[in-house]
């Protein structure tokens, strides 16, 4: 009798324990050592919380993990708490997402007011901020010097410079040697990289803040027209399909002058296994003639699902990962930019992540893509201006042309309003 109510008591009190600790799940993109440094906060949350946490990968395609999102939040998917989010998404999402805004309360501050802003969708805070994004120059520092050469301001500089040491370096016997890599595929990689073109030539932001359709003019198409030239020129042809991971590979064996690439190429270049390390910088993207540098604000955030059987933990977990502790940490072991503006002025960043500590007003002054203006429709926007920019890219149509018949669709979606 004794002996069965002990037994009862133990397996109540296991039980109970059971019940608070939560098998929880968080879904996230593979790009660089993104997951395995997700999986050394994870141990690290486990430990403290009692918690476990497994990692459901996904592929390096912002576009793919998209679409796999929306799918899974559609049918009520229950086997993924956490989602680590596009800073693009969440108007499109928010309705799957649970509205942070009080548990956040005392640590949303920390932030960047305009990240955060850019996850609230109609005063519902949808995802916290995980880490900023916003792309570099990185250059050749050996070669630039070995042929006299200064970090381009310009496009025109750029393409110059690029062709230059390309053709000369080949000629020395590198035959590998391109002039510059960047995202040419046909998905959300090549909005940004678009963007930035545009933008810095003076042609505007695709849609106005203001949710006018703006990106049918010449210096739009004069800006795509440039980048179609380097296809098959300084870049090589199979630019067309690069993501970020494919121009990092070009990159990293030591085979371009220059890459457009986002911060976390910055600490993998210098690795110990990378045939750049020490030989490069970074520095703004170049503008146009008589334009502005543009950089198109990326970055990516932690939202729970609204079909999560442990929102509370969850929310737990989201608190942990965005916390000055797990960004310092993050911005050492991978150079992504901190969320926390704080976090810049740290001695550690300053003197272990050059980069990072340079970036600040770099992703404060970035260009966001119209994902505000353009709200539920956003991502059928950038699928028709990526589109467009591939296109023009591959040589069908050039950029006037292409862009007139973008803007044509762009009115059709946007109807009276978006
Ligand atoms: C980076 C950015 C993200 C962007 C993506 C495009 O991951 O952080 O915002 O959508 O690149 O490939």
């Amino acid at each position: 009798m004794l002996k069965s109510l002990i037994a009862a008591l133990v397996a109540g009190v296991s039980l109970v324990g059971a019940a608070q600790a939560a098998e929880l799940s968080i879904v996230a993109g593979s790009i660089g050592k993104d997951i395995e440094e997700l999986r050394g906060q994870l141990d690290a949350f486990e430990k403290a919380s009692g918690h476990t946490v497994k990692i459901v990968t996904m592929p390096a395609s912002t576009t793919d993990q998209f679409g796999q999102y929306r799918l899974w939040l559609s049918a009520g998917n229950e086997d993924v708490d956490v989602y680590r989010t596009d800073v693009i998404w969440a108007p499109q999402l928010a309705a799957n997402f649970v509205d942070l805004t009080d548990a956040m309360r005392d640590v949303v501050g920390q932030h960047s007011p305009a990240i955060v802003q850019s996850q609230t969708v109609d005063g519902k805070l949808v995802a916290m901020p995980l880490y900023a994004d916003a792309p570099a120059l990185y250059y050749r520092k050996d070669l630039l010097e070995k042929y006299g050469k200064s970090v381009p301001g310009t496009w025109a500089e750029l393409t110059e410079t690029a062709r230059e040491i390309q053709d000369k370096e080949r000629a020395a016997g590198n035959a590998q040697m391109n002039g510059f890599v960047f995202q040419g595929a046909a998905y959300e990689g090549l909005t940004c990289d678009a963007l930035e073109w545009i933008a810095s030539n003076g042609g505007g932001q695709i849609v106005s803040p203001e949710g006018e359709i703006t990106v049918n003019n010449p210096k739009a198409a004069e800006a795509l027209d440039m980048a179609r030239g380097w296809v098959g020129t300084i870049a090589p042809a199979g630019v067309l399909g690069y993501m970020e991971e494919e121009s990092r590979g070009v990159w990293q064996t030591g085979n371009a002058v220059f890459m457009r690439n986002w911060p976390y190429a910055y600490n993998l270049g210098n690795g110990a296994d990378s045939a750049v390390k020490g030989k490069f910088d970074a520095a703004p993207l170049p503008a146009g003639a008589g334009g502005v540098s543009a950089a198109c604000l990326g970055g990516w955030n932690l939202a729970v699902s609204q079909f999560s059987r442990n929102k509370d933990a969850a929310i737990e977990l989201v608190k942990f990962l965005v916390s000055p502790e797990s960004q310092k940490q993050r911005a050492l072991g991978t150079s992504r930019l901190p969320s926390i503006p704080a976090l810049y002025d740290d001695a550690d960043i300053k003197a272990q992540q050059p980069l990072v500590a340079k970036w600040k007003s770099v992703f404060e002054n970035a260009t966001p893509r119209p994902s505000a203006p353009t709200k539920a429709k956003y991502n059928e926007v950038s699928q028709q201006f990526w589109t467009a920019a591939s296109k023009t890219l591959a040589g069908q149509g050039d950029a006037a042309t292409n862009l007139d018949a973008l803007e044509k669709q762009l009115r059709r979606l946007k109807r009276s309003d978006w």
